[in-house]
């Protein structure tokens, strides 16, 4: 068994489990909750799939269509708040990260991997959110100018990790990812 006091292993043990989420559709991190600001000073939620995570870089990648509401939202703040409960290892990740919206050339490559049945994620008519006549009064026709990579890059994170005795640490770039232990 780990040592408790290991921060290094707490924060290896999360990243662990969001490389899984991107691997495995049917781990809990696959889904996580991605908070915005919405221009209005808001909070808002939604669920997203979890398409990169790079330990080294402190990076998550998400994949989105530019014309979503999110996307409005992180223009004007580009900071988002990541969340995942894993409940069979009784561990909550919160990931707050500064977003870059990738779109074009750039995510060329990105796109060529999307797979067919995904791509008609990524052009919904009329725009996500948009009013419609009918329940089904859409279509979605893939259209790679709509598709967009989300690149947080965290800055932050929380781990909460419910044991015996329930432990609580905070990982921040600024201090080097040092690692605290703070009060649960
Ligand atoms: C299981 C699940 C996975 C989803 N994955 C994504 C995703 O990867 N990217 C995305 O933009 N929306 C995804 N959605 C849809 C969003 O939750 C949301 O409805 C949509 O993106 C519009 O969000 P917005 O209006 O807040 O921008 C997913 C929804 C569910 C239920």
């Amino acid at each position: 068994m780990t040592d408790p006091n290991d921060l290094a292993a707490f924060w290896a043990q999360a990243w662990q489990h969001l490389g899984r989420g991107v691997a495995d559709g049917k781990s809990p991190a696959r889904y996580p909750t991605f908070a915005t600001v919405s221009p209005d000073g808001m909070p808002e939620v939604r669920t997203v799939a979890l398409r990169r995570a790079d330990s080294a870089a402190q990076v998550l990648e998400v994949h989105t269509d530019i014309e979503t509401p999110k996307v409005a939202a992180l223009r004007q703040t580009p900071w988002a708040s990541l969340h995942v409960w894993l409940a069979r290892a009784d561990l909550q990740i919160r990931a707050t990260a500064r977003v870059d919206i990738l779109t074009g050339p750039q995510v060329q490559a990105d796109w060529d991997r999307v797979p067919a049945a995904s791509r008609v994620s990524y052009g919904t008519n009329p725009v996500p959110g948009a009013p419609i006549d009918h329940v089904f009064a859409y279509d979605k026709p893939p259209d790679r100018d709509r598709f967009a990579v989300l690149r947080c890059h965290v800055a932050k994170l929380d781990l909460v990790h419910l044991g015996a005795r329930h432990r609580r640490a905070v990982f921040e770039r600024d201090t080097d990812w040092a690692g605290q232990w703070v009060a649960p």
